[in-house]
Formats: C-alpha cells, structure tokens, sequence
C-alpha cells in the first residue's frame, strides 16, 4: 500500500497496542501499530500463562533461526520452567551495554513475534513504537522487527536523530551503532551500543530486509525542522504530539509552573507552529485529543495527512489492557469519575506522565506509598559512571538507599513511580511477589478519557476498536480488507 494512512493507532506502551488492535486497525486499511516497549519481558510471561496460544508458539517457531527460537521456549515456555510452584514469573535479565546474549535473543524474537503476528493474514500496514529515552533494547527490537517486514517504525520521547542512519544500516544487515547517554561520564568517550546482524546469527544466512519508513513523534515544530535536516538522514514524516495526549507528554517550555492540582503548565511558547511543519514538506500527523470526526477533519485543514490516536483505541476491546479493569474505568468514566492527571513526577524518566486516578490502581498517591519500591524490569534505568570507571545502572523509582548509593540525587526519588512493574500489571502480567503482595496497575490516558462514551453503543460498556476507525472517518471509512 502506498497511499499514506488516514490514521496512525499510536504506539501505546506495555503492551496495550497489541498484535489484536494493531492487526484490527491494520486490516481495514489504517496504519496498526505494536508497542516494542518491554516486549522481550511481555512475551516472556505470555510464555509463561497456562493457557499460552498455539498462534503464539507457531509464530516464534517460525523466526528465522530455529536455534534462537529453541532457547527461548526453553527458558521461558510455561511446560519448560518450575514456576516454584507459587506462580511468580521467571526473572528476565535487566537491559543492560553487557547483557546476556540470551536477553538480545529474546529481545530480537519479541518484536519479530509481534510483526509477524499483526501482519498475519492480510496485506495492510503495521508500525512499531519505541520510546528513545529506553535505549538499550532500541537496536535488537529495530532487526526484530525488520526481519518480520515492519512497514514504519515510531519513535519519540527523546530526540531519535540517529534512526534514519541505523534503520538504513540494519536494513542491509550491516553493524549499527548508537551512543549510550551516560549520566556523570567526564571522560569526552563515547559509550556505545552495537548490534551486528552477522554476529547474532553466527555464520547462518542473512535475510534481506525492507527499510521501514520512520516518522519521528515530536511536539515542537524546532524539532521536526531540527530532525529534518540532520546529517543522519531524515525522518519520512512527523507525529505532531500536543500535551493532552496519554503516554509521556513533553516538558513545558522554560520555567516549570504547576497549576493547583500539581499539574505542568502550558502555555503560548509551547504552541505548534503549523507553518513551519507544513514548509518542511514531508506528511504529517496529529496526536493528542483528536478522538472525534470534527478533530480529524480539523487536523486535514492544518494540512495533516491525518491523526494518531491513542485513548479511544487503548480502551477498544482489542486492546492489550487486561479486560476487568478496562471495563472498571469505562463505568467510572460514565460516571464522570477516573479523571487524567498529569504528574510531573511519575516517571522516572522525567517527562510529565498521565495516570487515570482509579481505585486500586498504583496511580493513586496513597495506594502507591504501600508498595515495597523494589527495581527487577530495569527499563528506565540509566546509565552511570561508577568511580571504578566502570558502568553502574540506577533508576530513581528503584529503593531510595540504593539510588542514593549509586550516587543519585534523594532530591529525583520523590514522587517517582515503578512504571515498568505498574505497566505490565495493567496488562494482567503483574508480579506476585514472594510476600503475597500483587503489583498493582497504573494505567495511563489522554485528556479524550471523557469522550470515550462517543464509542459506545446505547446500554453498552464494551466497543470496539472498528467503532473508532467509524466515528472518526465518517462517511469516509471504508473497511478495504475485512
Ligand atoms: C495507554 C497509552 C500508552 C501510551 N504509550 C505510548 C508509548 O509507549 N509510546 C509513545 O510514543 N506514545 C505512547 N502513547 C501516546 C499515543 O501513542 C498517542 O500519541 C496519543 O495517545 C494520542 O493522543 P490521545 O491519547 O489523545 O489519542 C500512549 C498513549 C496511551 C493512551
């Protein structure tokens, strides 16, 4: 398909944009998109559910290279592993610039997995997300993903300059590179993360591979006019993201000023420049509360090719969110209750983050303060100098005494949240802990929460992710490949 899709089901991570909503959105002609965020630590526990699918085994059985796919059954596959008999999910190494090789296989399986799976069927057009700031799975996911076929890849929540060069390199098996952010290294060197398709499949045939388009997810017109003319290669077209969007939202301009309810304040500096992204001349989206026909068409006058919706989709029945607690959030939300706060805290990243304030959920301050802070996922590490030169990991979600040992500052643990443990709880793949204690879910959501009743039928508290590619196309959806 050449012809640019209408709408982009944005990437929405851990796991709610699944193989089922992406392949859905993709069948009917829109672009699809998998979430690559901790896909390797997903899959491993899916592996592990009693009831697994035999799609799910057959489409890692058909990786290219049966050895890697052997392994990982092996090591993850429920009738492989004694669960210890108290059904606690078999560790997965952290990411990490040295990590068992084991990790990258599963990593590079992962994404293979999920493509595969989403294109499955039919001929329509499937994307992976991949957030920048996690860097360390960036290059396996990438050749993962590749060797499935991926048409786009999307990336955002940091400055992702370097993709167009790296997704050139994989795309003819050659060795990439990207440079690993680390934090207090006063040496001038270069940390840097390899992946060399030849190397990871010892001496076996490589597969040719397609380059996948890559559209960098950005929320200033400086940086999609930055990306475009960078020495790296350009990006093949923008996501314009604006700040009510769920996920990760962009730091305000200048000074950080919160309003009374803690929340980041935005203002005229962090306004669009629709001019400038329509100069640069490459196709664009829109993200962030364009839920409803009327914004989709508003989004075509600003000269967007179309509109990347998260919200409405994540809580569609194909989403990859566990189902009771999707349904709890849509009644509280016909309730007028699960309001969107915006923290500019949660995430260790330190980009603000939406939470849904819903009960029995970690997004709640008081339900949270219960939680042993415990660090086992590791995806929001950083990268640090050790005083013996040597590279240390730290998240500030992780103990205090820990963080603060490995030099961080007490100041950056406040407030902060276990996002990797709260995300996959919020696919039903939550630890138990030996204690008994249940990592709860933090679920996250756009400003659009409250519209999602536009999607439900009367007297009904389920839609479908088909109901939202109708109310926001109109009269222009055309389901091509059902
Ligand atoms: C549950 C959820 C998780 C998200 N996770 C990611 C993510 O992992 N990476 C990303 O680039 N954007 C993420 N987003 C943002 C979406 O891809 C999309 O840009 C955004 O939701 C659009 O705005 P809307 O929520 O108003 O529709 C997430 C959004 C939601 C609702």
């Amino acid at each position: 398909m050449n012809q640019l899709p209408r709408i982009i089901q944005g990437g929405m991570g851990v796991g709610v944009s699944s193989v089922k909503l992406a392949r859905t959105v993709s069948m009917h002609g829109e672009l699809g998109v998998i979430s690559g965020t901790a896909i390797a630590l997903t899959l491993a526990r899916k592996l592990q559910q009693k009831n697994v699918s035999q799609e799910l085994i057959d489409a890692v059985l058909s990786f290219p290279y049966p050895d890697i796919s052997k392994r990982i059954l092996e090591t993850y596959y429920h009738e492989a592993i004694n669960q210890d008999g108290k059904d606690l999910y078999k560790a997965v190494p952290m990411p990490s610039l040295e990590q068992p090789e084991q990790l990258t296989e599963l990593m590079v399986v992962a994404c293979y997995v999920e493509v595969y799976l989403a294109k499955k069927g039919h001929d329509g057009v499937i994307g992976m997300n991949l957030l920048e700031k996690i860097q360390l799975p960036t290059l396996p996911s990438l050749y993962g993903a590749m060797l499935a076929g991926v048409d786009y890849i999307l990336m955002g929540a940091g400055i992702p300059i370097r993709i167009p060069k790296v997704l050139d390199q994989l795309s003819k098996n050659e060795t990439a590179t990207l440079p690993l952010k680390v934090i207090g290294d006063t040496s001038g060197e270069v940390t840097e993360m390899t992946f060399s398709p030849s190397a990871f499949v010892k001496g076996e045939p490589l597969i040719p591979l397609k380059r996948p388009k890559f559209l960098a997810i950005v929320s200033s017109h400086t940086l999609a006019l930055h990306l475009s003319r960078s020495d790296f290669g350009s990006p093949d077209g923008f996501v314009v993201e604006l700040p009510v969007a769920g996920g990760h939202n962009a730091n305000p301009r200048g000074k950080v000023v919160l309003n009374d309810l803690g929340e980041p304040v935005y203002g005229p500096r962090d306004e669009v420049d629709f001019e400038v992204i329509r100069n640069i001349g490459l196709p664009f989206w829109l993200a962030g509360g364009f839920g409803s026909h009327e914004d989709y068409l508003r989004a075509r006058d600003l000269g967007a090719a179309g509109i990347q919706v998260g919200t409405a989709f994540a809580f569609s029945d194909e989403s990859g969110m566990e189902k009771t607690l999707k349904e709890r959030i849509i009644s509280a939300v016909l309730k007028g209750l699960g309001r969107v706060k915006t923290d500019p805290l949660a995430s260790p990243t330190g980009f603000p983050f939406k939470v849904v304030e819903i009960e029995d959920t970690n997004a709640l301050e008081e339900t949270y303060l219960k939680r042993n802070r415990i660090c086992d996922l590791g995806y929001l590490r950083e990268a640090y100098r050790k005083e013996n030169g040597k590279l240390g990991y730290r998240c500030p979600s992780e103990p205090v005494e820990d963080y603060v040992k490995k030099g961080g500052d007490i100041e950056d643990t406040k407030g902060r949240k276990c996002l990797c443990n709260g995300l996959v709880s919020t696919l039903g793949f939550g630890q138990k802990r030996r204690n008994g204690d249940q990592e709860l879910p933090i679920v996250t959501a756009g400003d659009d929460l409250k519209f999602i009743a536009r999607f439900l039928k009367q007297g009904e508290k389920i839609y479908h992710a088909i109901d939202v590619l109708k109310v926001i196309l109109g009269s222009s959806f055309k389901p091509t490949q059902t």
